[in-house]
């Protein structure tokens, strides 16, 4: 029977959008997009990019939170449970077992990158980098920090693992305040905060005209004109319309097993129309209107557009840890623009890797009966001694490898199964009338046929596209450097590990059901 009164609950409405809308708003925004922006044509990547948010973003937002209350009535908070209250067959909480493994997977390494942005803060206002001239010069600083290679600027690795387990420490402590105390508090202080710094930002870049009148096509409108004059001869591309679907899925963080997670917390006749819709515009205009004005636009100014376009190209990293420090270094107070620029990463990461946490402090919870702080410190020694792989062996491309089963593959495969579960199994109707009660708005009607049909063939389509083109070559290790092929396996055999004891766990709480 439904019973909902000994759960956590969020504590406003105002706090649980913006926690969810905290959990969306992360690194992707500010340093996926622009890299996928620029290295996708620009104005190009943005049609694919809008379509997909249509299409894709907003119906599957709002299945998430659909599923994510519904299982919240019967005290579920992980998908598995979730499945299992969608479809009465034995089979259907362990393909809620993706929507644990993405999430803990990404949460590893996410964190991880998420401690760099705290210790870039820490280097710009103490002027650290400040000196370093050329763009390798900036790489090999952020090279060396990350241990890659020796250079003189760091020892080891010791700086990079102290801000780690700061900022590890944080992570944790706001998983184990709980619910309203923990998430909602952070997110209540994180998210005016980041909006305020990235509107400071936006607007020191948007002054920046032409910094050097004597190149005048490096400008500040060329770079906003990079991405918004799109050039429709490259839309056949399809890498195009892959690499924006990625990107629509990692930015709203669906298909990852979190937004139904916090939705679980949300009372059973509370509204989720109103909520999903203005979580995903949240976002978007998090990531397009002020990611968009930053990165870009300052990197097209300086540096113009095909060495922009060559630095995305370069390194996932390399424009918002490398190209942004060389411009902090040219303008007038650029250490405090650094160190705002830092800090609103950190702020975008830690509100959305608690989330990332909650799916399986939900699971040791509602299926295990533990209490929080037990829950949460088992996932924290898991994500302790985890995280050590990814640290000592980055340079060999365990991150990446990790990145691209959970952070992209495993997204579309798992928003496959939930859309299927949900508008075919559960069924349309039933799931129409479940997203839609208690609703402030009424879903439209035109989503019903999108989220029933177009959804899910274009799930399909992604999922299989992405499969033979790059997943298949990936898999095959085709292009990788023979040094780093016992890490890719390793890094394989990790993330099997994984998948596995979550398999364990939940198959262990369901005979422990059965036998109560
Ligand atoms: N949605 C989160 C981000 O954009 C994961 O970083």
């Amino acid at each position: 029977m439904p019973n909902n009164n000994e759960r956590e609950q969020w504590g406003s409405r105002i706090g649980l959008i913006l926690a969810v809308a905290g959990n969306a708003v992360g690194l992707g925004n500010f340093l996926r997009f622009p890299v996928q922006a620029a290295s996708n044509g620009g104005g190009a990547f943005m049609i694919p990019y809008f379509i997909f948010f249509l299409i894709l973003g907003i119906p599957l937002m709002w299945i998430e939170w659909g599923i994510g209350r519904h299982g919240g009535k019967f005290r579920h908070g992980s998908a598995p449970g979730m499945f299992d209250m969608l479809w009465k067959n034995k089979a259907a909480k362990y393909f809620g077992a993706l929507g644990l493994f993405v999430s803990t997977i990404i949460m590893i390494y996410y964190t991880y990158i998420e401690s760099w942005t705290l210790a870039y803060s820490f280097f710009s206002i103490t002027k650290t980098y400040f000196g370093l001239e050329s763009f390798t010069e900036m790489k090999n600083f952020l090279y060396g920090y990350q241990g890659r290679i020796e250079t003189p600027y760091f020892e080891g690795i010791t700086l990079a693992y102290l801000f780690m387990l700061i900022t590890f420490f944080l992570n944790f402590w706001v998983l184990y305040k709980g619910i309203s105390k923990g998430i909602e508090k952070l997110a209540k202080i994180a998210m005016p905060a980041l909006f305020i710094f990235a509107v400071i930002i936006a607007i020191r870049v948007i002054t920046l005209g032409t910094p050097d009148p004597s190149i005048p096509e490096n400008s500040v409108s060329n770079g906003f004109g990079f991405i918004w004059n799109p050039d429709f001869s490259k839309l056949g591309d399809p890498k195009i319309w892959l690499a924006a679907a990625g990107q629509i899925f990692f930015t709203l963080s669906v298909g990852m097993g979190t937004i139904h997670a916090y939705a679980s917390y949300v009372k059973p006749k509370d509204d989720i129309t109103l909520s999903g819709l203005s979580t995903s515009t949240t976002n978007e205009f998090a990531e397009v209107v002020l990611g968009g004005s930053i990165a870009i636009p300052i990197a097209v100014a300086f540096f113009g557009i095909t060495t922009t376009t060559a630095m995305a190209k370069g390194g996932a990293f390399d424009l918002g840890f490398a190209s942004m420090p060389l411009v902090f270094e040219r303008i007038p107070f650029g250490e405090f623009f650094g160190f705002l620029w830092f800090l609103l990463l950190f702020f975008a990461g830690i509100t959305s890797s608690v989330a990332m946490g909650q799916p399986v402090v939900a699971l040791l919870e509602d299926e295990f009966g533990m209490s929080r702080r037990k829950a949460v410190a088992t996932l924290g020694a898991v994500v302790l001694v985890s995280v050590q792989l990814v640290i000592f062996f980055l340079k060999f491309g365990f991150l990446d490898e990790m990145d691209y089963w959970a952070g992209t593959f495993g997204l579309v495969v798992f928003a496959l199964i939930e859309t299927i579960l949900f508008m075919w199994v559960f069924g349309a109707d039933k799931a129409w009338i479940e997203m839609n009660d208690g609703g402030d708005i009424r879903i439209p009607r035109i989503f019903y046929y999108i989220m029933k049909y177009i959804t899910p063939v274009v799930l399909l389509i992604v999922m299989i596209w992405w499969f033979m083109n790059d997943a298949l070559p990936i898999l095959m290790l085709k292009n990788v450097d023979p040094v780093n092929v016992p890490y890719i396996w390793g890094a394989r055999i990790f993330m099997l590990t994984i998948l596995l004891a979550i398999f364990w766990l939940i198959h262990t709480a369901w005979k422990k059901r059965e036998m109560n």
